[in-house]
């Protein structure tokens, strides 16, 4: 098995080897409860998640499973100590939705933050790269040679082709896909069903519509919707990708 927890990215496999097994999941929304089911079907014993809002504290996040144990704050204050982490974890997965803050998220958190998650029904060539703090949810393909960075979701049945650079904070949603050489910069949200061709290069923090067919290199900053995208929202007005 190649790759495992403790390294900076993990190299290509197919289903994820690791030895750690009491997990805190950090993001107590829907993105949350997705990743948690992932931790699972890696063979993690979940202890809770941890959340940014006070309010969430001790409320279920997902029927029937574990609630949030404790606050963002309390977690990074135990990380920035080396002291133990919260409720017995060993280790930390992002879970969190907005790409600056997961980004950032991973960078505070280090080697705490899981290597990567990879679902077992993901298909993951033995020549990609994943960084620390990515997840690869159900059904998703990554293909060879594939780049992608820290922090990054690949969502459900997102395709990945061959050559792709993926940079850190970049969300692909379900069912997108990004041809072969592909380049998208930081924390740029790829929406559902998108496609984009082959070679195209697509700037930070970018939002591409649902369905949107991306034709044409993308600046950075700018909202494109359609078939063939066009520029919904220029940069100077575009609120940070969520
Ligand atoms: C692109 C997007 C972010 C724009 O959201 P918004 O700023 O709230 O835009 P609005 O809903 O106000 O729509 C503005 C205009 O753009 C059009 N538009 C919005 N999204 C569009 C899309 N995906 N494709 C084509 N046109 C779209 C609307 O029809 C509207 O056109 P009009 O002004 O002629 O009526 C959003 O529609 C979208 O596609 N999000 C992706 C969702 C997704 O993939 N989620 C997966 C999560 S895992």
């Amino acid at each position: 098995m190649k790759g495992s927890v403790g390294v900076d990215s993990l190299q290509g496999t197919g289903s994820v080897a690791h030895q750690v097994e009491r997990l805190l999941v950090l993001g107590g929304g829907g993105h949350g409860k997705v990743v948690a089911d992932v931790a699972r079907a890696c063979g993690y014993t979940l202890v809770g998640f941890a959340d940014a809002d006070l309010a969430k504290l001790e409320t279920v996040v997902e029927p029937g499973g574990v609630h949030v144990v404790v606050t963002q704050d309390v977690l990074l204050r135990a990380v920035r100590n080396a002291g133990p982490l919260p409720a017995g974890a060993e280790r930390v997965a992002l879970a969190v939705g907005q790409n600056r803050v997961r980004q950032e998220l991973a960078q505070l958190l280090g080697q705490i933050c899981l290597t990567a998650l990879l679902h077992p029904s993901a298909v993951i060539s033995p020549s990609a790269t994943i960084g620390r703090g990515s997840v690869v949810l159900p059904m998703a393909v990554v293909n060879a040679n594939a780049t992608i960075g820290a922090a990054v979701i690949v969502n459900t049945a997102a395709v990945v082709e061959h050559d792709c650079i993926i940079a850190d904070g970049v969300h692909i949603s379900p069912r997108a896909v990004l041809a072969s050489g592909v380049h998208v910069r930081e924390r740029s949200w790829i929406g559902a069903g998108a496609t984009v061709i082959q070679g195209i290069q697509i700037g930070a923090d970018t939002v591409i519509g649902a369905g949107a067919v991306i034709i044409r290199n993308v600046p950075d900053g700018v909202t494109v919707v359609g078939n063939p995208g066009r520029i919904l929202v220029p940069a100077a007005v575009q609120p940070a990708a969520s």
